[in-house]
């Protein structure tokens, strides 16, 4: 399976932060927010990952991520020049794609709990159809939405309902199989002008195709669209990981748990951050003080 992070966008809401520079590179609490949704999909076992991008940022995130050997994946770039909707993500990326299976997350999307590797690991096996996620929030009406029916089944999936038929939200991350670039090139643009995800993932839901996971309370999903939900994110990063002591989202890690680097790769990792706090906590997993 590859993976899309898609990177692009105005952050019109959180203006003037990101006047100059792309949202996805402003910090949550220690760490570019990048990191989190790329760490989610190393999670998941992808290691060829398109980051898709405007054009004036993709130097930066060239820049801060490289073409990703130091963490034992392989990175390539694509811009979008104008954010014309999520979908477009698989119209720029079908070379890279190349008729593999491909999950996509958005930039600005952060997960966090216990069960999430084992919920990415196994949408990553998807070989037919889609996987998506609901998440119970309190304002349905800014996500896409599925409804269910009586037996709890998936009975519909709109883009932002004026009075949504549930209180659940889809998620940033998507797992398709092989078609999906198919399905995205012959999507015609929204009343709003975007080639919408929902639209891919309605394809899917009226071929029996969809599989919709709720993930429970006990998981987070955040966006970060607002300056409040920029803090917010921020606030709940700082909390768990001053409690716990470990990182979340933290790319040397991953990799080197996940095996995509060995010690000594870990090792040069961490000599390269020095004293400061970051490079002190690397070491201390390195040298195994920290368990
Ligand atoms: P949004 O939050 O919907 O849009 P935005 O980031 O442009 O912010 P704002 O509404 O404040 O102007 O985008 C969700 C994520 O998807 C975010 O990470 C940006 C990314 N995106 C693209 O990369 N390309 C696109 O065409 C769109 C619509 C979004």
């Amino acid at each position: 399976m590859k993976g899309i992070v898609l990177a692009g966008g105005h952050g019109t809401r959180l203006r003037p932060m990101t006047q100059v520079v792309s949202k996805q590179l402003l910090p949550v609490y220690d760490k570019p927010l990048i990191y989190y949704p790329l760490t989610t999909l190393m999670l998941a076992g992808i290691r060829e990952i398109l980051l898709i991008s405007t054009p004036q940022d993709m130097p930066l995130f060239r820049r801060l991520l490289g073409d990703g050997r130091q963490w034992g994946i392989e990175l390539t770039y694509r811009a979008q020049e104008e954010p014309n909707g999520l979908a477009q993500a698989f119209v720029l990326g079908r070379t890279f794609v190349s008729g593999e299976p491909c999950a996509l997350i958005l930039g600005d999307n952060l997960f966090y709990g216990s069960e999430l590797i084992g919920i990415v690991q196994d949408a990553a096996t998807i070989e037919r159809g889609a996987r998506v996620f609901g998440y119970h929030v309190s304002d349905p009406e800014r996500y896409g939405v599925v409804s269910f029916d009586d037996e709890g089944n998936v009975s519909g999936i709109e883009e932002k309902p004026a009075s949504p038929s549930s209180s659940y939200a889809v998620t940033g991350l998507y797992f398709y199989d092989r078609d999906v670039c198919d399905i995205a090139a012959a999507l015609r643009p929204s009343r709003r002008g975007e080639y919408e995800i929902t639209d891919v993932n309605r394809h899917y839901f009226d071929r029996g195709l969809l599989q919709v996971r709720i993930l429970g309370r006990g998981m987070a999903w955040l966006d970060t669209g607002t300056p409040e939900a920029l803090q917010d994110a921020s606030s709940f990063i700082a909390t768990i990981e001053r409690r716990q002591g470990f990182k979340i989202g933290c790319p040397e890690e991953v990799a080197w748990r996940m095996k995509y680097i060995d010690d000594a790769g870990f090792e040069r990792l961490a000599a390269g951050f020095g004293q400061n706090s970051y490079g002190k906590y690397l070491s201390r997993l390195s040298t195994g003080s920290l368990r």
